[in-house]
């Protein structure tokens, strides 16, 4: 900062964003924000309330949280130490079940707060290599479930997924479920699993090879060809099971189906974290847009990350939806065009004033109201409403405003509708009348 304010001139130079780290302009940021909304109101409908927590953490959190072996941990945090005597090692964080936790401790825990149910929305940063639909700098719409570890919990949890995705108009997304058992169970599966490995060991990759020891069940989850073949008849976590987990497992879809919600079982299925137990889901959309990237979002049980991370155990499920996944699975579509938002065209500057006079009158009824220049031409007008995502026009040109009647052009059918209001009519009734061309 210092040799900044003492160097005499700058030379001029482009500074460009870091990659992997995206600008979000209008109208897709207003589109977000819309779809973000319905989301939040879907998790408010389902007795969630918003937590926002800090973007910077403890390193040692996520260490501890979402496992040292884990590709988040190893490969991709953005972590650095602070300029603190003790040269603290923070983390940007990479998710956000972890802080939720953390607070939820800090908070006191189930003792002040019985059962929490949060939601929160914001960046994550994860170092992996940008590409469509993998940014370093993403955004999650996640909500975490603290206090209950009945299956009726988990069930609930799959229905507000469901819903979400329904009322953000994901196209074809689907949920993966799988039970990764408990500390009864998984110990001796891990050690089927990585004995039935090593017999393979010359066909795995060299990160298998590597994962064998500290994480086995993620050589299921490799993305090798040649991996994927040699584990094919690998043994599954679901054979495995124990009686309680097995009940809970059945019990989550018996509930979650009666409910209307559709899974499928995915044995093989497996997630990046290490603090899952039982339940994990994973949402996927086979959307042309998303490409490999197909796992708009993920979940599932974390009994035992409270108590791990130095608090009274507390069980606790909970997911996380990526929200430009959920863009590129058609989830903002439905924010396309929005109906109220305005675009006034006065054509020539006489007509300026009746426009920027309608438009304020329109704004203070709560419309979104743009007012173009008079002295452009009509057709760099309209392409502006294009680009700005305007419902509609309302054209004033000079017969128009000799008349009091301007024209409304509706945006999506791209239809014109002279006269439907005069400009002397109130706002509400104005409104009404651009809306009902909007419903035609
Ligand atoms: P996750 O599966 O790591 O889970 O991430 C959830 C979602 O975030 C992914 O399905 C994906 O849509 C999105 N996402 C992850 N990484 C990227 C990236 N680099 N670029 C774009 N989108 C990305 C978790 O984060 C857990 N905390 C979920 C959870 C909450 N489990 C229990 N509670």
């Amino acid at each position: 900062m210092l040799v900044l304010l003492v160097l005499p001139i700058l030379p001029i130079l482009k500074v460009t964003s870091i990659k992997g780290f995206k600008d979000v302009f209008p109208p897709a940021g207003t589109r977000r924000e819309r779809m973000t909304t319905r989301a939040c109101r879907v998790l408010e409908s389902y007795g969630y309330g918003r937590i926002e927590l800090p973007l910077l953490e403890k390193g040692e959190l996520f260490v501890r949280a979402v496992g040292a072996s884990s590709d988040i941990v190893e490969k991709e945090m953005y972590a650095f130490t602070d300029k603190d005597k003790d040269a603290t090692l923070v983390a940007l964080r990479p998710e956000g079940t972890a802080s939720v936790v953390r607070a939820f401790i800090e908070a006191g825990g189930a003792r002040e707060i019985p059962v929490a149910r949060l939601f929160y929305t914001g960046p994550m940063f994860r170092r992996e290599r940008p590409q469509k639909g993998r940014l370093r700098q993403f955004h999650q719409i996640g909500a975490e479930y603290l206090g209950r570890d009945d299956p009726a919990a988990d069930a609930e949890t799959l229905c507000l997924v469901d819903d979400i995705c329904r009322a953000t108009g994901i196209h074809g997304a689907r949920i993966l479920v799988n039970s990764l058992g408990d500390r009864e169970c998984r110990p001796a599966y891990r050690e089927s699993l990585t004995n039935f490995a090593r017999s393979r060991i010359e066909s795995l990759c060299a990160d298998c090879r590597a994962r064998l020891e500290r994480n086995p069940l993620r050589i299921l989850d490799c993305k090798n060809p040649g991996c994927a073949e040699a584990t094919a008849d690998a043994p599954l976590m679901a054979d495995h099971l124990c009686d309680p987990c097995e009940r809970h497992y059945g019990r989550v879809i018996e509930l979650a189906e009666a409910s209307g919600v559709k899974l499928q079982r995915t044995p093989r299925m497996v997630r990046g974290l290490d603090y899952y137990v039982r339940t994990a889901f994973e949402v996927v959309a086979d959307h042309k847009d998303l490409g490999s990237q197909n796992a708009i979002g993920g979940g599932g049980r974390y009994d035992g990350l409270v108590a791990q991370l130095g608090g009274a155990d507390t069980p606790g499920i909970g997911f996380a939806l990526g929200v430009e996944r959920m863009e590129l699975a058609g989830g903002a579509e439905a924010e396309a065009v929005y109906a109220d938002s305005i675009l006034i065209a006065p054509v020539g500057e006489s007509c300026e004033v009746a426009a920027a006079l309608l438009a304020r009158r329109l704004r203070l009824a709560g419309a979104a109201v743009e007012v173009e220049s008079g002295a452009r031409k009509l057709k760099a007008q309209m392409k502006r409403a294009d680009k700005a995502g305007a419902g509609f026009v309302v054209l004033i040109g000079p017969e128009e405003l000799a008349a009091g009647r301007p024209v409304v052009r509706d945006m999506i059918r791209k239809a014109d509708y002279p006269g439907c209001f005069g400009l002397d009519d109130d706002a509400e009734a104005v409104l009404e009348a651009i809306r009902k061309v909007g419903n035609n």
